[in-house]
């Protein structure tokens, strides 16, 4: 997620600006800029890498004079880190200047359109069709521009405006992306997060969807899409900085669980287009898509276990065979890879050498790469021949979920789209798992508010020793992540367990009170699983069941049960995972585990 701060009053900008852009440091970014007007015309900096290269190059601000500015900090989805790339965007005749965080999911088309009509991009930026097209719509009125740009604007954005011309207003717009703005007897400021503003006012205003605001030095008005003005009220924050930086969530952790709806939605929605799916980053034709006759997933710890759920969902929808390794393993193993093969690497860093190794393995045998990864511009988004970024926004805790998310979502988008261009789906079945997949980020958000009650089971297991997890299927994919979830942050063993093989050595383990977690979302194994449950029960386990809500048979064996709402089974594990992850983490914070940096852990693991 990119950083933006705006200032007007009576105040030197630049300096504020630089301020709060440091206060959202902790958010990821690549690179940063600045824009601000001097009385005459709009000066701007902008630079890659830390925030310290832009504060040395405008000398703390002091060499951008002026009273009403904007900054960002990048953090890339469209277009690699660079200069050019780096926020904030003009016009040609930089006279209006505009940083944004989110996606124009239509970029493409009124790239296409405005170039048509002579307008010269010099980014590959979605953010610098905003200005131009401000630029095609602004015939002297600011707000008349801007409401006309937002109309033929699709996808997300929180947006900061400068217009040369009215040096006197600051404009900011609101759609997904969040954005607060605020007021003190020295000027007015904007947003995309608290913290970067707590220091001058505790007072913020929460800009809603589809919302416009037109800032004065001291004073504001806030408009609807529909032209109308309207009233909001501030809301007093009582948030420390530390905890502002967390949005009031106690850690990032929780913070990132809370926006995987957001990342699912942001992964999926530029993708389907008219009901299809397109996925232009696959530079693929769909008879090139037709012509893979094997997928071999490569990738580490979690990214492995997305990569396990997609071989079940790419094997099921488009009936291509699917092998998945861990990278530390594909790297060693001299891999056979067959005519026809394609190779996926899965990555949320992007870093990760051994991941990166395999990429080179494969490359070095003359196979396509296909990167799946959440950080643009990163060693392996560069080295494989096609990127399909997750566009999950910076992950702080070490533990992922939301970039884990996003990357089930993008596996979901290739079988899908495999399984189109193969003619294994038919048109109704691909309409209805569409829909399923579509409605996946309010499901998430459901059973993200279940939390008090895993909480509560959670509590109860602070001290356990051994916890296991079982599935089937699909299911046995998802028990191998929820497993690393609650042992990579509470210190709690555990294993998962494929639930057939547990008669072949594992249930030995069992002992009185063990807790076994089976997960059971797929209807045609969900007797299998009570035969499973029944099993572990008679060697004194309890069991907590995550199960769909058609299932209530299962509570006749089951001591717990947790349901999902209905999807397809092939989407299931994007809401099993839910409660999974909501346990580890309750189970963690229960027994004071540092979750957010777990020890020994690192976030991205560059070395071997
Ligand atoms: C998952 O919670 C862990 N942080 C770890 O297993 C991680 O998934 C693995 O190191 C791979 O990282 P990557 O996705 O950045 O390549």
């Amino acid at each position: 997620m990119c950083g933006i701060v705006g200032y007007i009053g009576e105040k030197q900008a630049a300096p504020v600006i630089l301020d709060g852009l440091s206060r959202l440091e902790y958010r990821g970014y690549d690179s940063a800029g600045i824009a601000v007007f001097d009385g005459e015309a709009i000066n701007y900096k902008k630079s890659i890498g830390r925030l310290k290269v832009l504060e040395n190059l405008t000398r703390g601000g002091l060499d951008m004079p002026g009273f009403c500015g904007i900054g960002h900090t990048r953090w890339a989805t469209h277009g690699v880190p660079s200069n050019e790339n780096a926020h904030p965007h003009f016009n040609q005749k930089e006279t209006i200047s505009v940083v944004h965080n989110g996606i124009i999911e239509n970029y493409l088309q009124l790239k296409k359109y405005l170039e048509k009509k002579g307008y010269v991009f010099v980014s590959e930026t979605d953010t610098e069709v905003l200005a131009h097209l401000l630029d095609y719509y602004y015939k002297g009125n600011p707000m008349e521009a801007i409401f006309r740009m937002l109309r033929r604007v699709e996808g997300s954005y929180a947006l900061g405006i400068l217009f040369a011309e009215h040096p006197d207003t600051l404009f900011a717009a609101r759609k997904d992306s969040p954005l607060v703005v605020g007021q003190n007897e020295e000027g007015c400021f904007i947003a995309s997060d608290v913290p970067a503003i707590l220091k001058y006012t505790r007072k913020v205003t929460y800009v809603d969807n589809q919302e416009i605001v037109k800032l004065h030095a001291s004073h504001m008005h806030f408009y609807n899409i529909d032209e109308e003005e309207i009233q909001k009220e501030p809301v007093l924050i009582d948030w420390d900085a530390n905890a502002a930086e967390k949005a009031g969530y106690e850690h990032f952790m929780l913070k990132e669980m809370y926006e995987q709806p957001k990342t699912v939605t942001d992964t999926i929605s530029p993708r389907i287009r008219k009901g299809d799916i397109q996925i232009e980053e696959l530079h693929m034709s769909d008879e090139e898509l037709a012509a893979v006759r094997k997928i071999h997933i490569v990738a580490c710890g979690s990214a492995y276990h997305a990569g396990v759920t997609g071989k079940y969902v790419i094997e099921r929808l488009a009936r291509i065979p699917v092998e998945v390794d861990l990278a530390s393993e594909f790297r060693y193993r001299d891999p056979i890879l067959e005519e026809g093969a394609m190779v996926i690497v899965i990555s949320q860093s992007g870093e990760t050498a051994d991941t990166l190794a395999a990429l080179r393995e494969a490359k070095k045998r003359g196979f396509q790469i296909l990167g799946i990864v959440n950080v643009v511009g990163s060693s392996i988004a560069r080295e494989a021949d096609n990127v399909l970024y997750t566009w999950a926004g910076p992950e702080i805790a070490v533990a992922t979920t939301k970039a884990y998310s996003a990357q089930l979502t993008a596996l979901y988008l290739l079988a899908m789209k495999f399984a189109k261009v193969r003619g294994t789906v038919g048109n109704e079945e691909f309409a209805r798992l569409l829909n399923c997949l579509e409605r996946l980020p309010y499901q998430i958000e459901r059973l993200l508010n279940t939390k008090e009650q895993i909480q509560k089971f959670a509590n109860r297991y602070l001290a356990a020793k051994d916890i296991f997890f079982i599935g089937r299927g699909i299911d046995y994919a998802i028990s191998l992540e929820g497993s690393l979830k609650l042992k990579e942050i509470s210190y709690i063993h555990s294993e998962a367990y494929a639930a057939g093989e547990l008669k072949h050595g594992t249930i030995s383990l069992i002992e009185d009170g063990t807790l076994v977690t089976a997960v059971s979302t797929q209807p045609e194994l969900y007797q299998k699983m009570v035969s499973n449950i029944v099993e572990v029960k008679a060697r004194g386990a309890f069991v907590m069941a995550v199960t769909g809500e058609d299932n209530r048979e299962i509570e006749r064996a089951a001591d717990y049960v947790v349901y999902i709402p209905e999807t397809a089974p092939v989407f299931a594990n994007s809401l099993a995972i839910i409660p999974l992850q909501l346990f580890g983490y309750y189970v963690a914070v229960g027994r004071g585990c540092d979750v957010d940096k777990p020890r020994n852990l690192a976030k991205s693991v560059t070395v071997e």
